[in-house]
C-alpha cells in the first residue's frame, strides 16, 4: 500500500529538512511538498524527525558462546531491534573448525529465516585459513553476497586465529573485496593473566576487567593495523573500547591505512567500576573488551566525533543473568561474555550523544545507518532517504522522556545493562521496505517477513595508500 509521509523533519546523513515522502512498492518513490497519490495512507510526522532505519552491524543472535547460548534469537532480537529504531542487521555467523563455510551459512539461514521481522545479513567469523577455506571464500562473497569477515586476536582456544590466519585474511579479502573484522584483543597474554589471576584466588567479575587491560586491546589493534597496511587491505576494527585502541586507529589512518571503527553503547555510558557490584551483579557487565575507566568515554566521544571511529554496533550478545551469567559465580573466566544492547542502541547515541550536544544529527544517522550500509556494500538500498531507496524509516519523536528498563524492554533476557537510565527520544513507528513493523509504538510485524540481505563487495578500497608495497 501506498504511504505518504508528512509534516516530518528528513533527516539523512548530509542534510535536515522539511519534506514529505510518498512511498509506493516499499521504496522512497518521491520526495517534496504537496505530495499525493491515489488510495495512499498519509502518515503524520508531526514533531517527529524522520530518518533511515539504523543498521546493526554487529549482533549474535541465537549463537552459541562461552558454554551456553545467546537467549535473543533472530525473533525476540529483531523485534526488540525494530522498537529501537534498526531496520536492518548484520549478524556473525559462527564457523566450525573443519566444517565447509557452506554449512555453517546454511545453519545460519536455518536460524533466521522464519522468524527475523527486519532485513538481516551475514558476517562469517575465520576461525581457520587453510587451502579450502581460502578457496571457498570467493563463492562465499560472489553466491552468499558476505563480504566481510571477523578474525579474533582473543578467546586462547576458542576462537582466536594466529597473525598469518589474520594476515592471509586480508591478503585474500583484498584480492576478492571482502572486508576484514578484527576483534582486537591480545589473547596470549590475557591468557597468561588469567590463569594467574585464578592461580591468586581471584574469581570475582572485576578480574575480567583487570585481566584484560587496555595496552593489549591497543597492542592488537596496532598490529592488525600494521598487518593491514603491509597487505594494502582493508579493516574494521570492531568494539574499540579505550584510547590506546583509537590512538592506533588515528594513526592508522594518518598514514593512509583503509582502517575503521566502531565503538558500541557500553563503552560511552558505562565503566568498570559496574563490574564490582555487589551480589555477583557486576557479571551483567562482563565484555570483551572490558568496560574502561571512565576518562576514556571522552576519548571515544571525540573519536565519534572527529570521524576517527566511523559505526556505532550493538555487540548485542544477550545471556540471562540467572542460570547463564551466573556459571561464572566461582570463576570470572567462566561468565559468557556480551550483554543485551541491540533495542537501546539508537536511543542512547540519540539522548547521550545529539541531545548533549557531542556529535551533530546528521553524523547520528551516518554512525548508526549510512556508513554501516556504505562499509558492507548495503548502500544506497540502504541507509540513506532517496528515491528508489528501500523505504527503512523510523519516525522518532526526540523530546519524549523515559527510562530504560528490563520491565519494558522487549528483549528476551532478565536484566537491561542500562536499568533505570534517563534517556530523551524514542521511534513512534518503524517501516521496513515500507511496511510497518512498530506502528504507534505497537509490534505489527510477522516472523519471517524479514529478508535475507545479499551485500555487494568492499567498494571504498580505493587505496588512501597508493603504495602497492607487496605483490603478495
Ligand atoms: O563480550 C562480547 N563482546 N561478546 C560478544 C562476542 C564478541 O567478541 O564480539
Ligand atoms: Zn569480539
Ligand atoms: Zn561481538
Amino acid at each position: 500500500m501506498k504511504k505518504i509521509i508528512k509534516n516530518g523533519t528528513i533527516v539523512t546523513a548530509t542534510d535536515t529538512y522539511q519534506a514529505e515522502l510518498l512511498i509506493e512498492d516499499g521504496k522512497i518513490a518521491q520526495i517534496g511538498t504537496n505530495l499525493s497519490a491515489i488510495g495512499a495512507e498519509i502518515v503524520d510526522a508531526k514533531g517527529c524527525l524522520v530518518f533511515p532505519g539504523g543498521i546493526d552491524p554487529h549482533t549474535h543472535l541465537d549463537m552459541p558462546f562461552g558454554g551456553t547460548i545467546t537467549k535473543d534469537d533472530f525473533e525476540s532480537g529483531t523485534i526488540a531491534a525494530a522498537f529501537g529504531g534498526t531496520t536492518s542487521i548484520i549478524d556473525f555467523c559462527l564457523t566450525n573448525k573443519g566444517e565447509p563455510l557452506k554449512d555453517a551459512i546454511q545453519t545460519w539461514h536455518g536460524k533466521s529465516k522464519d522468524k527475523a521481522v527486519i532485513d538481516y545479513g551475514f558476517h562469517l567469523m575465520i576461525g581457520e585459513i587453510n587451502d579450502k577455506v581460502l578457496n571457498e571464500l570467493p563463492q562465499v562473497i560472489n553466491e552468499e553476497g558476505i563480504t566481510s569477515f571477523k578474525v579474533f586476536m582473543a578467546y586462547k582456544n576458542v576462537l582466536q586465529a594466529d597473525d598469518e590466519t589474520l594476515f592471509r585474511t586480508l591478503v585474500t579479502a583484498k584480492e576478492h573485496g571482502g572486508l576484514v573484522m578484527v576483534h582486537a584483543e591480545n589473547g596470549d597474554v590475557i591468557d597468561y593473566l588469567t590463569k594467574k589471576a585464578l592461580e591468586e584466588g581471584k574469581t570475582e567479575p572485576i578480574y575480567h576487567a583487570l585481566t584484560r587491560p587496555q595496552e593489549l586491546e591497543g597492542e592488537a589493534t596496532g598490529r592488525a593495523a600494521r598487518l593491514t597496511g603491509l597487505a594494502n587491505s582493508q579493516l574494521y576494527v570492531v568494539h574499540v573500547s579505550c584510547s590506546d585502541a583509537v590512538e592506533q586507529i588515528a594513526e592508522a589512518r594518518s598514514k593512509g591505512f583503509n582502517v575503521w571503527g566502531e565503538t558500541c553503547p557500553q563503552y560511552l555510558v558505562l565503566d568498570q567500576s559496574y563490574l564490582e557490584k555487589p551480589n555477583f551483579e557486576g557479571a551483567k557487565y562482563v565484555w570483551s573488551p572490558p568496560l574502561r575507566e571512565k576518562w576514556n568515554q571522552e576519548v571515544l566521544w571525540n573519536a565519534l566525533k572527529n570521524g576517527t571511529l566511523q559505526t556505532f554496533g550493538s555487540d548485542q550478545c544477550s545471556f540471562d543473568f540467572k542460570g547463564q551469567k551466573e556459571l561464572g559465580r566461582n570463576d570470572f573466566t567462566k561468565i559468557p561474555n556480551g550483554g543485551p544492547i541491540i533495542e537501546d542502541r539508537l536511543t542512547i547515541l540519540f539522548s547521550e550523544g545529539v541531545k548533549k550536544g557531542r556529535i551533530s544529527l546528521n553524523q547520528f544517522v551516518d554512525l548508526t545507518s549510512t556508513r554501516v550500509a556504505k562499509l558492507f556494500g548495503l548502500f544506497p538500498k540502504k541507509g540513506t532517504i532517496a528515491i528508489g531507496a528501500d523505504a527503512d524509516l523510523v519516525i522518532f519523536d526526540p523530546n519524549v522522556e523515559r527510562v530504560i528498563s528490563a520491565e519494558t524492554h522487549h528483549m528476551a533476557v532478565d536484566y537491561n545493562a542500562f536499568e533505570g537510565m534517563k534517556v530523551t527520544g524514542e521511534p513512534v513507528s518503524v517501516l521496513v521496505r515500507g511496511d510497518y513493523v512498530i506502528r504507534d509504538k505497537q509490534f505489527v510485524g510477522k516472523p519471517g517477513s524479514g529478508q535475507y540481505l545479499k551485500r555487494e563487495k568492499y567498494s571504498l578500497n580505493t587505496p588512501l595508500n597508493q603504495n602497492e608495497k607487496l605483490s603478495i
